[in-house]
């Protein structure tokens, strides 16, 4: 890939969903997002509406079907609210298209310039896993907010940030025996590369296993680790969500706070509800990491999971799933130095999700 075609960041994600009216408000309210803009019938767009929320430099859009004939409804009645276009920001969104296409992709929209008073943004899409795509999005000659036909709108009731700051990484779950070549793909359609990868011994209990490899572009800048199914004594939570996702798709979103004590502290006070981790992973915690700064008594009270490399340590706690179906959910992650996605953890957070699983019936 040349320069120019470069993905420069994740430029926003937009979930289909049943009403993103309310949607928006849970985003607000439990989550700490700020409304900023918004389109629907009222700013040219017929068939759908869309609501943009902001917190640092996390973009999501919400978008819904006012309609029952649409690609988003048909979404929604397969896969229940999910996400369906993981956005990159580049400078040039035809030469990504073009390389992407050249390196295997399958197109979803050709490079298509969207236009209003603001001048011109240039977009197109490629197929991934699943019903998922990946938009390029360039916008050089766009003075506007967000894209053409979004207007600013505002949060009615705001309650203020919950320090989430930007996407460390998003997690794809993939039918058994595809990770491999769903790495592939991103290896020769975006130039990424793989970052760091874990076995099922590595990630395994009793009763569920799953295998996992990191993508990353190649600034490492974005971080996509896939997941796969692997054999285990009984149903693993990716095919759990393979179930009832009804396929392949976004299985978690990993935001970054600076403080992730305040952080989820402040989601809980505002009615996120958190996976549990058993007494027990604490007892040894303040020996297992190096120079830990947080208390291990206050981590204890936040089910908050602490894991190291030889970069430093980490922290992290993962929501339960934001819908009624066993799905999409999102991490709270703060680097300490470290560049692990939780190795150290997965033993500790499946036991913990798979008690979950059960009480749900799915195990
Ligand atoms: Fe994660």
């Amino acid at each position: 890939m040349t320069s120019d075609t470069r993905i420069e960041d994740i430029d926003h994600i937009e979930f289909y969903v049943g009403n993103a009216k309310q949607s928006a408000h849970y985003y607000q309210s439990v989550m700490g997002f700020d409304l900023v803009a918004y389109s629907g019938p009222e700013t040219g767009q017929r068939d759908r509406a869309t609501y943009l929320l902001q917190q640092g430099k996390i973009r999501l859009a919400l978008t819904t079907s006012i309609s029952s004939d649409t690609e988003i409804a048909e979404h929604i009645h397969k896969h229940g609210d999910g996400v369906h276009d993981v956005a990159f920001e580049t400078a040039d969104a035809k030469s990504l298209y073009e390389s992407a296409l050249a390196g295997g992709a399958h197109s979803v929209q050709e490079p298509t310039v969207l236009k209003d008073d603001d001048g011109e943004v240039i977009k197109a899409s490629v197929k991934t896993y699943g019903d998922t795509i990946h938009s390029f999005i360039e916008r050089k000659n766009f003075k506007g907010l967000f894209l053409p036909h979004f207007a600013k709108r505002s949060s009615p009731n705001r309650l203020g940030n919950a320090g989430l700051r930007a996407v460390d990484h998003i997690v794809g779950n993939v039918d058994w025996n595809r990770m491999d070549a769903v790495c592939k793909f991103y290896e020769q359609a975006f130039g990424f590369r793989q970052f760091q990868s874990f076995d099922d011994a590595d990630i395994s209990t009793e009763y569920s296993a799953l295998r996992s490899k990191v993508m990353t572009s190649p600034d490492e800048r974005i971080k996509l680790p896939i997941n796969e199914p692997a054999e285990g004594k009984k149903k693993s939570q990716i095919e759990e969500y393979l179930k009832f996702y009804h396929g392949e798709g976004v299985q978690h979103i990993a935001l970054i706070t600076a403080d992730i004590l305040s952080t989820v502290r402040e989601m809980r006070s505002r009615g996120a509800e958190f996976i549990s981790v058993p007494a027990s992973y604490y007892e040894t915690l303040g020996e297992r990491i190096k120079g830990l700064k947080e208390s291990v008594s206050e981590l204890k009270s936040e089910s908050i999971l602490v894991d190291q490399d030889e970069h430093g340590y980490m922290l992290q706690i993962f929501t339960k799933p934001v819908e009624d179906r066993p799905t999409l959910f999102y991490e709270v992650i703060q680097r300490r130095g470290s560049k692990s996605f939780g190795k150290g953890n997965f033993k500790a957070l499946f036991e913990a999700i798979e008690r979950d699983q059960a009480a749900r019936g799915n195990l």
